[in-house]
């Protein structure tokens, strides 16, 4: 069945009636009615890609401290942006921000463009955020899909096609199109002229978010329970279906803490990959060993002195932990490794990026991915770890 206008009155008569209720307060939230400041939204829901609320409401906060304007944020330094996005990941999306930051005082005069359209032409501003900034800034009729809403949508319409497939995905856009308009239709024959499309749209995620979960949804206390297909034919654990989940590579990467002079050497990462431009310790991957040669075991570390011009002693072993990523499962294993002879100007105290040598508590201007922080955390205190 397809959302059609006025058929879907009670529903959403029922989820915007809850929402006005119960939705959570956020600082980059307008209240209902009202619309956002663009760059609150543009900013917010960048981070919350991937990323659950708790955690980006100090990072919001920060990095509003920090960059209060669109023009600021054009105007700053990459390394500052990652900076204020470390412990985020997924740092592709900082600079992909910082991108469309700049795009926007170039090609648009600096303010955020203000349609669905215009914001999905932005660097790496895909058609969820251009949906979400367009809808809750500037009160544009247009639709949002995530994953709260295309469990949302498959439960409370019965929906069967798989959410990652492009049919799925097509469905999914189709329907949450249509409720919208229903949406602001259905607000308009009432008169409450000051609702916005935006209401709609975070309705819909905040019920996903906190009742319509993807296990165990609390269908008792559900607002829309009278009006949800999967729920009256006992479906909810069905839904939504989902075609191949996606399996995680597992690799090995050793972490090298090269210890020269109470120091340790930082890289600077090339301008592609996971965690591109960013600063780590030199990390060596490589594919996990089959059981039962489960010991670990370090990878031969003349290359990577040679290519760092240090000369190294035997690395001693100082933990292990596990980073899941998207696509990999990353077992860290973390080294220590004295350097026994001066380092080469490639790698000496004042050289120039792409290495330096850093006592490990005066790292705060590099950016570093969260396995390296982790690393670090778990240098041994008490005897002075790095002093010769
Ligand atoms: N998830 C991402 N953005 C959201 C928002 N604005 N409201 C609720 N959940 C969200």
């Amino acid at each position: 069945m397809k959302a059609a206008d006025s058929q879907h009155d009670p529903f959403v008569r029922a989820l915007l009636r809850w929402y006005a209720r119960s939705h959570r307060p956020m600082p980059w939230r307008a209240e209902p009615g009202t619309v956002a400041p663009p760059y609150h939204v543009l900013v917010s829901e960048t981070m919350l890609q991937q990323t659950q609320i708790a955690t980006v409401v100090a990072y919001f906060h920060r990095f509003m401290q920090a960059l209060p304007t669109l023009g600021d944020l054009a105007a700053a330094d990459e390394q500052q942006v990652l900076r204020l996005w470390q412990g985020l990941g997924y740092y592709r999306r900082a600079r992909h921000l910082h991108a469309a930051a700049k795009t926007i005082v170039a090609d648009h005069a600096g303010s955020i463009p203000p349609t669905a359209a215009a914001l999905a032409t932005l660097p790496g501003v895909g058609r969820y955020t251009a949906g979400a900034v367009a809808s809750m800034a500037f009160a544009e009729c247009t639709p949002l899909v995530d994953g709260n809403v295309a469990r949302v949508l498959s439960r409370v319409l019965n929906l069967h096609d798989p959410i990652d497939t492009t049919p799925g995905k097509k469905r999914l856009w189709a329907e949450a199109d249509a409720l919208v308009q229903s949406a602001v239709a259905a607000r308009m024959r009432h008169r409450r002229r000051n609702f916005k499309a935006g209401d709609w749209n975070q309705a819909l995620m905040e019920l996903g978010a906190t009742i319509c979960t993807p296990r165990q949804p609390a269908c008792e206390g559900c607002p829309v329970r009278a009006h949800c297909q999967a729920h009256a034919r006992g479906l909810t654990a069905e839904l939504p279906v989902i075609s191949k989940r996606t399996k995680q590579r597992p690799v090995v990467h050793h972490i090298f803490a090269l210890e020269y002079n109470g120091k340790l050497l930082f890289q600077q990462n090339g301008e592609t990959g996971l965690w591109a431009n960013m600063w780590q310790m030199p990390t060596v991957e490589t594919l996990p060993p089959a059981p039962p040669t489960a010991a670990q075991k370090p990878p031969d570390l003349k290359s990577l002195a040679a290519s760092l011009a240090v000369k190294t002693g035997r690395p001693t072993h100082l933990n292990s932990f596990v980073h899941l990523t998207t696509h990999k499962r990353i077992r860290c294993e973390f080294w220590r490794v004295r350097c026994t002879a001066s380092p080469t100007a490639a790698a000496s105290d004042d050289a120039a990026p792409p290495f330096t040598w850093r006592h490990p508590e005066d790292v705060d201007d590099l950016p570093l991915p969260q396995p390296q922080l982790r690393a670090l955390a778990l240098l041994p205190t008490g005897t002075p770890p790095l002093a010769r």
